[in-house]
């Protein structure tokens, strides 16, 4: 199998899942790396790894629709059998989301259904929870709010910032994802409503 991991920035969850397939424990290819910013730091890590690197610069379209399409054309162009959204800050559109249902992965970096949208971490400092952690789940229409596949979890402790809550809950992140980009190729997650049953190693 093959996937393209979209990013929009640092890249480094796109960083562990490429590590992961080198060292073979993800069995599937990552073809491309797809980013909507030109100067998103994840392009060098794919052009480091040997892996191409498109960017569909969000700014230069006239509109959402026009950059969507021309998104489209790309991904079509790779034929994915997973897009793994790796820190792309972009809501994608209906016709994205429908054309890769059940195939289209995205992690956040709060326990959901807490904390959607932006700033998860800060959320969860203000709210004050004890627990945080990550969410790697499909992506449906809804922001942040398909089926979970797979949620780690960190304790926060007294002297936390934003930063040192997000540095830890991105050591959760980048085993969550890799975990779930394997199970996936393994044809280890069934979607039965809201819920992923992962069936066992066979
Ligand atoms: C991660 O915390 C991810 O959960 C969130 O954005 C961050 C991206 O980090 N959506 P990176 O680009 O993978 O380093």
């Amino acid at each position: 199998g093959r996937f393209v991991v979209l990013a929009s920035g640092r890249g480094s969850n796109f960083q562990a899942i490429i590590d992961r397939v080198h060292d073979g424990y993800i069995n599937a290819e990552c073809s491309g790396l797809i980013t909507d910013n030109p100067d998103a730091y994840a392009i060098k890590r794919a052009h480091n790894a040997g892996i191409p690197a498109e960017v569909v610069p969000y700014r230069n379209f006239p509109d959402k629709i026009q950059y969507e399409n021309a998104l489209m054309e790309v991904l079509a162009r790779y034929n994915p059998d997973l897009v793994v959204l790796a820190g792309y800050m972009r809501l994608l559109g209906e016709r994205i989301v429908d054309a890769y249902t059940g195939k289209m992965m995205n992690i956040h970096p709060s326990l959901l259904p807490a904390f959607q949208g932006l700033h998860a971490q800060r959320q969860a400092l203000t709210y004050g929870t004890k627990v945080a952690g990550c969410t790697v789940h499909f992506v449906t229409h809804d922001m942040d709010a398909g089926p979970v596949i797979i949620q780690r979890t960190v304790p926060v402790l007294d002297d936390d910032d934003e930063e040192t809550l997000a540095d830890r809950i991105l050591v959760e992140e980048h085993q969550a994802y890799a975990e779930a980009i394997k199970l996936f190729f393994e044809k280890r997650l069934r979607i039965e409503g809201r819920r992923v049953r992962i069936l066992p190693d066979s």
